[in-house]
């Protein structure tokens, strides 16, 4: 008798496994299909940035950000009239670790190295904006260790000569 009760119910935890097996696969396959992307573009955008984008082909950028917040900015259209907006360009730079606090990844260690997909992105005004956004929004934000070496406020125009935004 119990014999039977412990096969009934390995055999309805066996199939209830399988059943769960093959709508979870079919689920993990369609989730990582493109469809959700096109339901929601802005958004998904920069989503789908994180997703794609190698944690590399993102330090070159921040490399070319930090840089722009002591000498002037290499971006396509830089701000004429730049200065340092920092306090102390030469001793009180901005470094990765004022907004990488977790320490599991030390990423000031993470070299500048340009590559192919450097050169696509940085022609895509939209993935580039929203990168900016993020990264210009820490910079000014009490909660991070930057902001105390800013003089002022950055803004897009302070390394950009016109508004920058798609
Ligand atoms: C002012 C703040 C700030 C500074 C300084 C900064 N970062 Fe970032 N960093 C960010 C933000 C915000 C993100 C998230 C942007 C995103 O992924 O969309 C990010 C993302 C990254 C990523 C991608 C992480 C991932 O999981 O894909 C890497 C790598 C990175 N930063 C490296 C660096 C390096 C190297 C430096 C120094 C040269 C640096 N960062 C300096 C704010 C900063
Ligand atoms: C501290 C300087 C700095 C600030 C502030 C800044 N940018 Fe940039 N931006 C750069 C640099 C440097 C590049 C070039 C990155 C590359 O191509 O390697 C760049 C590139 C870009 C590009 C790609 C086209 C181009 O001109 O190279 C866009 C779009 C852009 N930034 C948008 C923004 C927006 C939007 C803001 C404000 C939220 C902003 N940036 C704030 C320095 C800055």
């Amino acid at each position: 008798m119990r014999s039977s009760v412990l096969l009934i119910s390995l055999a309805l935890l066996l199939s209830s496994c399988n059943q769960n097996m093959q709508p979870g696969n079919g689920e993990l396959l369609s989730d990582s299909k493109p469809p959700a992307k096109a339901s929601n573009p802005r958004p998904l955008a920069s989503e789908d940035g994180e997703m794609k984008i190698p944690p590399f082909v993102k330090a070159y950028f921040m490399h070319q950000f930090v840089e722009a917040l002591y000498s002037t900015p290499k971006n396509f259209n830089p701000n004429p009239d730049w200065s340092s907006p920092l306090k102390d360009p030469e001793n009180g730079r901005v470094w990765c670790t004022d907004c990488h606090v977790s320490g599991q990844v030390d990423f000031a260690k993470i070299p500048k190295r340009k590559m192919p997909m450097n050169e696509d992105l940085e022609k895509n005004k939209g993935f580039m904006a929203d990168l900016m956004k993020k990264w210009v929004a820490r910079l000014n934000s009490d909660d991070f260790g930057a902001k105390g070496k800013l003089k002022q406020p950055v803004t897009c125009l302070t390394c950009h000569a016109t508004n920058p935004a798609p």
